[in-house]
């Protein structure tokens, strides 16, 4: 594993290396490795997860950082197009400050769904995305996408073919990457003076308050506070502008940032997310420690909660097949022996296993088909969309169980309630 796999040297935002150790899962599967069925077992690649925050800037963070390329070069997260994440798109289109010609710029932006967004409202579009399958299906829906890491160089060449941004954006994807300090350096190559720059990351502390454990994963390297990012842009002269939370990925966060001398106005939530941050504690030890301690009990609480379901002869299956899925299995010490599938709606995830625990994925058709006692709900982000849609499995006499915060049973109004 020493090929794709190594030790942080220092931190990614400050460069300090004094780190306190808050949560260790052990050496675990890369969760987007979905296997072939005939994969041998050990095939996973197997990396130490392990969660630290910064004792400089409060960054908390993985250990260890996998090598983007063998992450992400062929990735099989496709940009949800559910109705939770669309609408939260349109949204972020509707209230982007821009006007019709304006050239709005993504990294990370995947299958070219936003942009796409954009576009149909009248302005120019660039993508930026390393995994190439992903970038392929953007450029074939009419968006152009940059199949690269995005740099001060992408930034650059941007620049030159399609002038300045008014708006760069980087929606669930900037926790995701290791060189924050060079995508900053795209944004600032690209971004037009008068611009903005709006990151969407999930938030630390609905992170911390949740016990949403299982939001970690090799992919998620950071685990953005306000007052962190405000560090890191500071470093490349861009100012927070405003904020706003978000109810996706289990609690998000929309960060605006400008050009420092933009004259932009700071609006008042930005004090006031950085004020509860203090008030919360952030920079101590104490938030992170307990979480520490939550995680230990949510993860024998799940456990144990499903080994006895599928003890007592009950079928328990998997709603969805997100990398957290792959976590909690793993973390919780979960198989194909308790968890008899998972369902998803990705093709490129159907037919293939999750990595650890071995569960098979299949169609959600299939799934509903053969009908489990009991759905764990390991796509709980998007828990409302689903278990409105699902009301014929309930009214059947199936139930959910959502794992996050900590478990609870979900049935019929008419049910009788569960054990
Ligand atoms: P998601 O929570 O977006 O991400 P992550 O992999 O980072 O944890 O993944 C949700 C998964 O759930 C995705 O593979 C699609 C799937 N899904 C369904 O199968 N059915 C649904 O109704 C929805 C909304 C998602
Ligand atoms: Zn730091």
């Amino acid at each position: 594993m020493q090929e794709i796999v190594r030790k942080a040297d220092g931190c990614r935002v400050c460069g300090r290396d004094d780190w306190l150790d808050v949560v260790s899962f052990g050496e675990t599967p890369l969760a987007g490795d979905f296997l072939d069925p005939d994969a041998p077992i050990g095939a996973e690649r197997r990396v130490p997860l392990e969660v630290v925050v910064c004792r400089g800037c409060r960054l908390m963070s993985l250990r260890h950082v996998v090598d983007p390329e063998a992450m992400f070069g062929h990735y099989r997260y496709v940009s949800s197009e559910s109705e939770t994440i669309m609408s939260h798109m349109r949204r972020l289109v509707a209230d982007a400050d821009l006007a019709e010609g304006d050239l709005v710029v993504e990294f990370g932006s995947n299958t070219g769904v936003h942009l796409d967004l954009f576009r149909r409202a009248g302005m120019r579009v660039a993508g930026v995305d390393p995994a190439r399958n992903l970038a392929e299906i953007a450029n074939a829906r009419g968006v152009e996408t940059v199949p690269e890491p995005f740099t001060g160089r992408v930034g650059a060449r941007l620049t030159e073919r399609h002038g300045r941004a008014r708006l760069v954006l980087g929606r669930q994807c900037f926790a995701h990457i290791d060189g924050v300090h060079e995508v900053l350096d795209g944004v600032t190559a690209v971004l037009d003076p008068g611009g903005v720059l709006t990151i969407e990351v999930p938030y630390l502390v609905e992170l911390l308050a949740n016990d949403e454990f299982d939001t970690i994963f090799h992919e998620h390297l950071s685990y953005f506070s306000l007052g962190t990012l405000r560090t890191l842009f500071g470093m490349h002269g861009l100012d927070l502008v405003d904020v706003r939370t978000a109810p996706v990925h289990g609690g998000s966060i929309v960060v605006s940032a400008a050009p420092r001398g933009a004259g932009r106005p700071e609006r008042p939530a930005v004090a006031r997310m950085l004020a509860r941050e203090d008030a919360l504690g952030l920079s101590g030890d104490g938030p992170y420690l307990e979480f520490a301690r939550h995680t230990e009990a949510a993860r024998a609480e799940i456990g144990d909660l499903i080994r006895s379901l599928a003890a007592e002869g009950r079928t328990v299956a998997g709603y969805g097949a997100p990398a957290k899925g792959a976590t909690l299995l793993n973390a919780c010490g979960l198989t194909r022996e308790q968890v008899l599938f998972c369902t998803d709606t990705t093709q490129l995830k159907q037919g293939r296993l999750m990595p650890g625990s071995r569960v098979p994925i299949v169609s959600p058709e299939e799934g509903l088909a053969r009908r489990p006692d009991y759905f764990l709900l390991l796509a709980w982000n998007y828990a409302d969309e689903i278990i409105a849609r699902e009301g014929a499995y309930l009214e059947a006499g199936g139930r959910f169980i959502v794992p996050v915060p900590r478990p609870r049973f979900v049935t019929a109004p008419s049910a009788v309630p569960a054990p």
